[in-house]
Protein backbone atom coordinates (compact mmCIF):
# COMPACT_ATOMS: atom_id res chain seq x y z
CA UNK A 1 0.00 0.00 0.00
CA UNK A 2 1.79 3.34 -0.42
CA UNK A 3 0.80 6.53 2.01
CA UNK A 4 0.86 10.65 1.64
CA UNK A 5 2.20 10.97 5.12
CA UNK A 6 3.78 8.17 5.93
CA UNK A 7 7.12 5.82 4.82
CA UNK A 8 6.13 1.79 5.34
CA UNK A 9 9.19 -0.07 5.38
CA UNK A 10 10.51 -3.64 6.10
CA UNK A 11 13.43 -5.10 6.46
CA UNK A 12 14.12 -8.56 8.67
CA UNK A 13 10.59 -8.40 9.44
CA UNK A 14 10.76 -5.70 11.42
CA UNK A 15 7.90 -2.92 9.64
CA UNK A 16 9.33 0.89 10.16
CA UNK A 17 6.31 3.45 10.21
CA UNK A 18 7.82 6.54 9.70
CA UNK A 19 5.36 10.08 9.86
CA UNK A 20 6.51 11.98 7.28
CA UNK A 21 5.14 15.80 7.53
CA UNK A 22 8.59 16.87 8.83
CA UNK A 23 8.00 20.96 7.77
CA UNK A 24 5.17 20.54 10.19
CA UNK A 25 6.90 18.45 12.92
CA UNK A 26 4.77 15.74 11.82
CA UNK A 27 1.94 17.08 13.67
CA UNK A 28 -1.28 14.44 12.94
CA UNK A 29 -3.85 16.25 10.43
CA UNK A 30 -7.24 13.37 10.30
CA UNK A 31 -5.72 12.40 6.81
CA UNK A 32 -2.20 11.16 8.75
CA UNK A 33 -4.28 9.65 11.80
CA UNK A 34 -6.25 7.26 8.99
CA UNK A 35 -3.13 6.27 7.56
CA UNK A 36 -1.54 5.35 10.81
CA UNK A 37 -4.98 3.02 11.18
CA UNK A 38 -4.16 1.49 7.60
CA UNK A 39 -0.27 0.85 8.12
CA UNK A 40 -0.97 -0.92 11.44
CA UNK A 41 -3.49 -3.18 9.76
CA UNK A 42 -0.85 -3.80 6.85
CA UNK A 43 1.51 -4.38 9.30
CA UNK A 44 -0.45 -7.17 11.37
CA UNK A 45 -1.51 -8.93 8.57
CA UNK A 46 1.66 -9.16 6.37
CA UNK A 47 3.11 -12.61 6.90
CA UNK A 48 6.53 -10.98 5.84
CA UNK A 49 6.30 -8.34 8.98
CA UNK A 50 6.65 -9.76 12.93
CA UNK A 51 7.18 -6.55 14.97
CA UNK A 52 6.52 -2.73 14.37
CA UNK A 53 8.49 0.72 14.95
CA UNK A 54 7.14 4.16 14.61
CA UNK A 55 8.95 6.92 14.29
CA UNK A 56 9.13 10.04 12.62
CA UNK A 57 10.85 11.81 10.07
CA UNK A 58 13.00 15.21 10.85
CA UNK A 59 13.85 16.50 14.02
CA UNK A 60 10.31 15.37 15.80
CA UNK A 61 8.42 11.92 16.92
CA UNK A 62 4.82 14.00 16.22
CA UNK A 63 4.25 17.67 17.63
CA UNK A 64 0.82 16.42 19.05
CA UNK A 65 -2.44 16.79 16.49
CA UNK A 66 -2.63 19.16 13.53
CA UNK A 67 -3.70 22.22 15.80
CA UNK A 68 -5.04 24.06 12.46
CA UNK A 69 -7.75 21.27 11.72
CA UNK A 70 -8.75 21.67 15.68
CA UNK A 71 -9.11 25.08 15.79
CA UNK A 72 -12.33 25.36 13.93
CA UNK A 73 -13.56 21.83 15.22
CA UNK A 74 -17.68 22.16 16.39
CA UNK A 75 -18.16 20.03 20.24
CA UNK A 76 -19.70 17.27 17.97
CA UNK A 77 -16.18 17.26 15.52
CA UNK A 78 -14.25 16.93 18.49
CA UNK A 79 -15.98 14.12 19.79
CA UNK A 80 -15.75 12.11 16.71
CA UNK A 81 -12.23 13.36 16.18
CA UNK A 82 -10.86 11.87 19.63
CA UNK A 83 -12.59 8.58 19.46
CA UNK A 84 -11.52 7.89 15.61
CA UNK A 85 -8.28 8.52 16.61
CA UNK A 86 -8.75 6.77 20.12
CA UNK A 87 -9.97 3.47 18.05
CA UNK A 88 -6.94 3.86 15.34
CA UNK A 89 -4.13 3.85 18.62
CA UNK A 90 -6.24 1.40 20.16
CA UNK A 91 -4.91 -0.87 17.43
CA UNK A 92 -1.20 -0.31 17.67
CA UNK A 93 -1.94 -1.19 21.95
CA UNK A 94 -3.97 -4.46 20.48
CA UNK A 95 -1.60 -5.39 17.72
CA UNK A 96 -0.55 -9.09 18.14
CA UNK A 97 2.95 -8.17 17.13
CA UNK A 98 5.06 -5.88 19.07
CA UNK A 99 4.87 -2.35 18.63
CA UNK A 100 7.34 0.30 19.95
CA UNK A 101 7.66 3.98 19.69
CA UNK A 102 11.14 5.18 18.63
CA UNK A 103 10.78 8.35 20.05
CA UNK A 104 13.35 10.79 18.26
CA UNK A 105 12.43 14.37 19.02
CA UNK A 106 9.03 15.91 20.20
CA UNK A 107 6.72 13.85 21.33
CA UNK A 108 3.71 16.26 21.79
CA UNK A 109 0.09 15.65 22.99
CA UNK A 110 -1.35 12.96 20.06
CA UNK A 111 2.49 12.13 19.62
CA UNK A 112 2.76 11.63 23.23
CA UNK A 113 -0.52 9.42 23.23
CA UNK A 114 0.67 7.37 20.43
CA UNK A 115 3.68 6.51 21.81
CA UNK A 116 2.19 5.91 25.24
CA UNK A 117 -0.60 3.53 23.14
CA UNK A 118 2.71 1.74 21.55
CA UNK A 119 4.10 -1.24 23.77
CA UNK A 120 7.68 -0.08 24.68
CA UNK A 121 8.68 2.93 23.91
CA UNK A 122 12.87 3.86 22.93
CA UNK A 123 13.82 7.66 23.28
CA UNK A 124 16.81 9.61 21.97
CA UNK A 125 18.69 11.61 24.44
CA UNK A 126 17.55 14.79 22.49
CA UNK A 127 13.40 13.80 23.01
CA UNK A 128 11.11 16.22 24.31
CA UNK A 129 7.86 14.47 25.59
CA UNK A 130 4.78 15.95 27.37
CA UNK A 131 0.90 16.72 27.21
CA UNK A 132 0.34 20.67 26.51
CA UNK A 133 -3.37 20.26 25.77
CA UNK A 134 -4.28 22.61 28.52
CA UNK A 135 -2.29 25.32 27.14
CA UNK A 136 -4.86 25.54 24.28
CA UNK A 137 -7.89 25.47 26.39
CA UNK A 138 -8.52 21.72 25.66
CA UNK A 139 -7.81 18.05 27.55
CA UNK A 140 -6.22 15.69 25.65
CA UNK A 141 -8.22 13.18 23.45
CA UNK A 142 -6.31 10.18 22.36
CA UNK A 143 -6.28 8.77 25.84
CA UNK A 144 -3.89 10.45 27.52
CA UNK A 145 -5.65 11.61 31.22
CA UNK A 146 -6.06 7.51 30.71
CA UNK A 147 -2.64 6.40 29.42
CA UNK A 148 -0.63 8.50 31.41
CA UNK A 149 -1.51 8.06 34.74
CA UNK A 150 -1.46 4.07 34.25
CA UNK A 151 1.91 4.34 32.95
CA UNK A 152 3.25 6.79 35.58
CA UNK A 153 1.48 6.79 38.31
CA UNK A 154 -1.88 9.33 39.10
CA UNK A 155 0.27 12.73 40.56
CA UNK A 156 3.16 12.44 38.15
CA UNK A 157 0.62 12.32 35.23
CA UNK A 158 -1.58 15.09 36.77
CA UNK A 159 1.31 16.87 36.85
CA UNK A 160 2.36 17.17 33.47
CA UNK A 161 -1.57 17.24 32.54
CA UNK A 162 -1.76 20.31 34.27
CA UNK A 163 1.45 22.38 33.51
CA UNK A 164 1.46 21.09 30.25
CA UNK A 165 5.25 21.47 30.85
CA UNK A 166 7.85 19.44 28.39
CA UNK A 167 10.11 16.67 29.96
CA UNK A 168 13.35 15.67 28.71
CA UNK A 169 13.90 12.06 27.81
CA UNK A 170 16.42 11.49 31.27
CA UNK A 171 13.17 12.86 33.15
CA UNK A 172 10.79 10.98 31.38
CA UNK A 173 12.68 7.48 31.90
CA UNK A 174 12.98 8.21 35.76
CA UNK A 175 9.31 8.17 35.40
CA UNK A 176 8.73 5.34 33.63
CA UNK A 177 7.25 7.18 30.88
CA UNK A 178 9.79 5.88 28.29
CA UNK A 179 11.88 2.36 28.71
CA UNK A 180 15.29 3.10 27.27
CA UNK A 181 17.17 6.45 26.73
CA UNK A 182 20.36 5.95 24.02
CA UNK A 183 22.02 8.48 22.14
CA UNK A 184 20.39 10.28 18.69
CA UNK A 185 22.85 8.52 16.58
CA UNK A 186 22.24 5.07 17.96
CA UNK A 187 18.68 5.15 18.47
CA UNK A 188 17.13 3.43 15.40
CA UNK A 189 20.08 0.92 15.34
CA UNK A 190 18.99 -0.10 18.91
CA UNK A 191 15.35 0.14 18.10
CA UNK A 192 15.81 -2.62 15.57
CA UNK A 193 17.91 -4.73 18.10
CA UNK A 194 15.83 -5.11 20.64
CA UNK A 195 12.87 -5.44 18.19
CA UNK A 196 14.69 -8.38 16.47
CA UNK A 197 15.27 -9.75 20.20
CA UNK A 198 11.44 -9.74 20.32
CA UNK A 199 10.60 -10.99 17.05
CA UNK A 200 12.88 -14.14 17.37
CA UNK A 201 10.61 -15.25 19.93
CA UNK A 202 7.77 -17.68 19.50
CA UNK A 203 5.19 -15.10 17.59
CA UNK A 204 1.99 -16.71 19.62
CA UNK A 205 4.11 -16.41 22.64
CA UNK A 206 4.46 -12.98 22.03
CA UNK A 207 0.74 -11.87 21.46
CA UNK A 208 -0.52 -14.02 24.32
CA UNK A 209 1.86 -11.93 26.61
CA UNK A 210 0.41 -8.25 24.70
CA UNK A 211 -3.12 -9.90 25.47
CA UNK A 212 -2.77 -10.68 28.79
CA UNK A 213 -1.17 -7.70 29.81
CA UNK A 214 -3.81 -5.47 28.01
CA UNK A 215 -6.53 -7.51 29.11
CA UNK A 216 -5.62 -8.00 32.70
CA UNK A 217 -4.79 -4.15 33.28
CA UNK A 218 -8.60 -3.55 32.86
CA UNK A 219 -9.01 -6.12 35.48
CA UNK A 220 -8.53 -7.04 39.05
CA UNK A 221 -5.12 -9.48 40.09
CA UNK A 222 -7.70 -12.73 40.66
CA UNK A 223 -9.10 -12.27 36.78
CA UNK A 224 -5.57 -11.02 35.18
CA UNK A 225 -4.32 -14.28 36.54
CA UNK A 226 -6.49 -16.49 35.22
CA UNK A 227 -6.45 -15.05 31.91
CA UNK A 228 -2.74 -15.80 32.19
CA UNK A 229 -3.03 -19.18 33.07
CA UNK A 230 -5.42 -19.48 29.91
CA UNK A 231 -2.96 -18.29 27.95
CA UNK A 232 -0.23 -20.64 29.83
CA UNK A 233 -2.32 -23.41 29.12
CA UNK A 234 -3.56 -22.65 25.33
CA UNK A 235 0.37 -22.35 24.31
CA UNK A 236 1.01 -25.66 25.37
CA UNK A 237 -1.26 -26.95 22.13
CA UNK A 238 1.39 -25.13 19.80
CA UNK A 239 4.28 -26.59 17.61
CA UNK A 240 6.00 -23.53 18.90
CA UNK A 241 5.95 -24.83 22.44
CA UNK A 242 7.58 -28.26 21.80
CA UNK A 243 9.99 -26.63 19.03
CA UNK A 244 11.26 -24.24 22.33
CA UNK A 245 11.57 -26.71 24.84
CA UNK A 246 13.42 -29.38 22.68
CA UNK A 247 15.34 -26.77 20.82
CA UNK A 248 16.85 -25.95 25.01
CA UNK A 249 17.05 -29.59 25.67
CA UNK A 250 19.01 -30.61 22.33
CA UNK A 251 21.04 -27.55 22.98
CA UNK A 252 20.50 -24.92 19.89
CA UNK A 253 18.24 -22.32 18.32
CA UNK A 254 14.61 -22.41 18.28
CA UNK A 255 13.23 -22.80 14.62
CA UNK A 256 9.87 -21.01 15.25
CA UNK A 257 7.22 -20.74 12.69
CA UNK A 258 4.08 -19.20 14.25
CA UNK A 259 2.02 -22.52 14.27
N1 LIG B 1 -0.07 21.42 14.75
C1 LIG B 1 0.13 22.09 13.60
N2 LIG B 1 1.31 22.60 13.23
C2 LIG B 1 2.37 22.38 14.06
C3 LIG B 1 2.24 21.69 15.27
C4 LIG B 1 0.95 21.18 15.60
N3 LIG B 1 0.74 20.47 16.71
N4 LIG B 1 3.45 21.65 15.87
C5 LIG B 1 4.29 22.30 15.07
N5 LIG B 1 3.66 22.75 13.96
C6 LIG B 1 4.21 23.49 12.83
C7 LIG B 1 4.43 24.96 13.18
O1 LIG B 1 3.21 25.70 13.03
C8 LIG B 1 5.47 25.35 12.16
O2 LIG B 1 4.83 25.49 10.92
P1 LIG B 1 5.23 26.76 9.95
O3 LIG B 1 6.71 26.56 9.68
O4 LIG B 1 4.37 26.57 8.74
O5 LIG B 1 4.95 27.98 10.74
C9 LIG B 1 6.32 24.09 12.07
O6 LIG B 1 5.51 23.02 12.54
C10 LIG B 1 7.57 24.16 12.92
O7 LIG B 1 7.20 24.44 14.26
P2 LIG B 1 7.82 25.66 15.12
O8 LIG B 1 6.81 26.01 16.18
O9 LIG B 1 8.26 26.76 14.21
O10 LIG B 1 9.10 24.95 15.75
P3 LIG B 1 9.81 25.31 17.13
O11 LIG B 1 11.09 24.54 17.15
O12 LIG B 1 9.88 26.78 17.33
O13 LIG B 1 8.85 24.74 18.28
C11 LIG B 1 7.41 23.09 19.31
C12 LIG B 1 8.63 23.36 18.39
C13 LIG B 1 7.13 21.59 19.25
C14 LIG B 1 7.76 23.49 20.75
C15 LIG B 1 6.19 23.90 18.81
O14 LIG B 1 6.02 23.65 17.43
C16 LIG B 1 4.91 23.55 19.50
O15 LIG B 1 4.68 23.96 20.63
N6 LIG B 1 4.02 22.81 18.80
C17 LIG B 1 2.68 22.49 19.29
C18 LIG B 1 2.72 21.41 20.33
C19 LIG B 1 1.32 21.13 20.86
O16 LIG B 1 0.70 21.97 21.49
N7 LIG B 1 0.83 19.92 20.61
C20 LIG B 1 -0.47 19.49 21.08
C21 LIG B 1 -1.51 19.73 20.06
S1 LIG B 1 -3.10 19.22 20.64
Amino acid sequence: MSYQFLQFDVADRIATITVNRPDKLNALNDATIAELGAAIDEAVRRDDVAGVLLTGAGRAFIAGADISELESQSPLDGQRRARVGQAIFRRFETSPKPTMAVINGFALGGGCELAMACHVRLASEKAKLGQPEVKLGIVPGYGGTQRLPRLVGRGAALKLLLTGDMIDAAEAHRLGLVDQVVAPEALMDTARAVMGSMVANAPLALAGCIEAVNRGQDTDLVQGCTIESDFFGLLSATADMREGMRAFLEKRAPNFTGA
